[in-house]
């Protein structure tokens, strides 16, 4: 992860890097630390934990940097070495000249490292990324040239980088270069701005250009030039960015994750808008490229995710089958990559992702685009790298979601879901019409369902509150909710730290069962349908080892009064429609049990909410 920035033009440098690296605060918040040219040398800032730090470090010696109008920045995500202020960016070679930041994994810094202490280099820190600072200057001590001694260098270097560099020697330029890692570089009048993202260059100009792996680009105040990695220039690609700068405000609400809860009706709305505009009318889907006859023959879905987009993609996987009858598999990114799938030119193959950053998801879409498979993305990212991957590109639409913690994307990811399953289905007419429009008729109800959650959400929090001391917590669901469970118990991990899982109901009594006493809180799914009674039967065997039962029910049967010290209830909702409903009251439930303990909620120690490292 991390987030690197760079600026070299006519503005005070200081503030404008301190803008950007409070806009990729989501990248990591582990350290933070500036460069800065002052005119006879480069002065380097850093500072442990989060940005605000680093804040006050640089009004202490604001003096030392007034004039500078150049400058590199980074937030970190640590990965090699403790997060501490040695192992903060940017990193220096021996004398000091040479400052870079850096955005990924040296996968052979251990080597480099060893050839480099041969010819003198003294490290300083436990990072992977100081052997790249080391290898530059070495290089730019025979070159005398930074774009060649980059050039060179990073020809030697494995892994996933974006990097931003200065010399002191070479005052009026700055150099960034990437290779598996995002960059892009904003075009200012006589300045340039460096980034791992929009948000961080967007208040300054919409013009940008996204770099590609390889290619090397070198700034100074008044010229931008684009080489690939064997030297040879390149046209430039500056685009305008369809991006307006926001305020990200929290409205009112204490954090971003309440606030972003609360979104959620509002945006299921405007991503139905166009798409599902009656009960009778088709599904509109222009997003989805493949023609109607490859859709009908479909018979293999492959779909890969990370975290959250993970759980969205198993209830994908549930309704697509469902629905359209059609074979999908489901598979973490991180494990896709690493073995020999079965995926060909006949597998429709969907990424699921908020970012559209993560790595291991952009790896496991470029291996099967590689096979020949259509790529359908579904991502709150336009303009991320896995869009530029795709055939067929379907955005959530969310919004910019601040919180570490994914909630609102989740729910948006979802609807896209929904909407995919209920096109295919019509183009296959794989279901019963009368069930599917019963099922768009009460998808348009959704919104409104939340609202009635939300604005009861005083029982959701008095429930927190009873069990917010537990150590341990268990989540069950049977069917299409197995995956709610699993998003509640990662929600309430995430922030709260409690030691949270979820599994389905069935599967408690081969081994979970016996965690249970009186200090177990369980908390049951239990929304109406078909597997309702066998989720219940669940209960009862938990309550039997006396386990803390909490229902989340769309039920009102009596009986649950006996079985369950806490009641949780939501609207009636037709089953396949009620992870929408049922993940509410979750979010909920981890938003107010971290807050009563005091958590930080919007950035959770050791999280990151773009995870650009495999
Ligand atoms: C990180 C975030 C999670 C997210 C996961 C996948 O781990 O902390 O909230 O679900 O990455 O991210 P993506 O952007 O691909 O959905």
């Amino acid at each position: 992860m991390c987030g690197i920035v760079g600026y070299i033009g006519d503005k005070p440098v200081a503030d404008i890097l301190l803008n950007g690296l409070s806009q990729l605060e989501y990248r990591g918040y582990d350290s933070a630390g500036v460069a800065v040219q002052t005119g006879t040398k480069i002065n380097v800032y850093k500072a442990e934990g989060k940005l605000e730090n680093l804040s006050s470090v640089l009004m202490q010696h604001k003096g030392e940097f007034a004039q500078s109008t150049l400058g590199i920045g980074h937030i970190r995500w640590a990965t090699h070495g403790a997060p501490n202020v040695i192992n903060a960016h940017p990193h220096t070679c021996n004398c000091g000249n040479l400052v870079i930041v850096h955005n990924g994994i040296i996968e052979n810094y251990k080597e480099l490292k060893e050839e480099l202490e041969k010819n003198g280099a003294k490290f300083k820190s436990q990072t992977d990324t100081e052997a790249v600072a080391h290898l530059i200057a070495y290089q730019y001590e025979k070159t005398k040239d930074l774009t060649e001694a980059v050039r060179i260098a990073t020809s030697k270097v494995d892994g996933a980088y974006a990097l931003c560099i200065m010399h002191n020697d070479e005052k009026d330029k700055l150099i960034a270069t990437k290779r598996n890692a995002p960059l892009l570089v904003g075009v200012g009048e006589n300045e340039y701005f460096v980034a791992s993202d929009v948000p961080a260059i967007i208040p300054y100009t919409k013009r940008a250009m996204y770099l590609n792996d390889n290619q090397i680009v070198t700034l100074t105040r008044t010229n931008m030039t684009l080489i690939d990695k064997d030297g040879n220039e390149l046209p430039q690609k500056v685009e305008v960015l369809p991006w307006e700068p926001v305020a990200l405000s929290k409205m009112g609400y204490k954090h971003f994750m309440l606030k972003e809860i609360h979104e959620q009706p509002d945006i299921i709305r405007n991503i139905l808008v166009g798409k599902l505009r009656s009960a009778e009318t088709p599904i509109e889907l222009d997003e989805v490229k493949l023609n109607k006859d490859t859709l009908k023959n479909l018979n293999r879905i492959q779909i890969i995710a990370c975290g959250t987009s993970l759980h969205a993609a198993m209830i994908g996987k549930y309704i697509i089958e469902d629905f359209c009858g059609i074979a999908v598999d489901v598979e973490a990114s991180s494990e896709y990559i690493y073995r020999k799938t079965v995926t060909d030119e006949h597998t429709l193959v969907i990424g699921v992702s908020q970012s559209g950053e993560t790595a291991d998801t952009l790896t496991a879409i470029k291996q099967a685009k590689a096979k020949g498979s259509h790529i359908l993305i579904i991502t709150n990212r336009p303009d991320s790298a896995m869009a530029r991957e795709a055939d067929s590109l379907i955005p959530v639409n969310a919004g910019i979601e601040v919180s570490v913690a994914a909630t609102k994307s989740y729910i948006a990811q979802l609807v896209s879901f929904y909407l995919l399953a209920f096109y295919m289905a019509e183009i296959k007419n794989s279901m019963n019409s009368a069930e599917l429009q019963a099922l768009k008729s009460e998808m348009m109800l959704v919104p409104q369902k939340i609202e009635q959650i939300l604005s009861h959400k005083e029982t959701i929090q008095k429930c927190a509150q009873h069990y917010a001391n537990t150590k341990d917590f268990i989540y069950v669901a049977r069917g299409i909710n197995y995956p709610t469970a699993l998003e509640g118990a990662l929600k309430l991990k995430e922030i709260s730290y409690i030691n949270a899982t979820g599994y389905p109901a069935g599967e408690l009594k081969h081994g979970p069962i016996a965690m249970l006493d009186d200090s177990m809180p369980v908390l049951s799914i239990l929304m109406k349908g078909s597997v309702y009674e066998k989720i219940l039967s669940n209960s009862e065997e938990a309550k039997a080892r006396n386990a803390r039962m909490i229902a989340l029910t769309n039920s009102k049967d009596e009986k649950l009064k006996d079985l369950f010290e806490f009641i949780i209830e939501v609207p009636e909702i037709q089953e396949y429609l009620s992870p929408l409903i049922a993940m509410i009251p979750l979010q909920l439930i981890a938003y107010y049990i971290a807050e009563y303990l005091g958590k930080d909620v919007d950035q959770p120690r050791n999280l990151a909410k773009s995870v650009t490292v495999e």
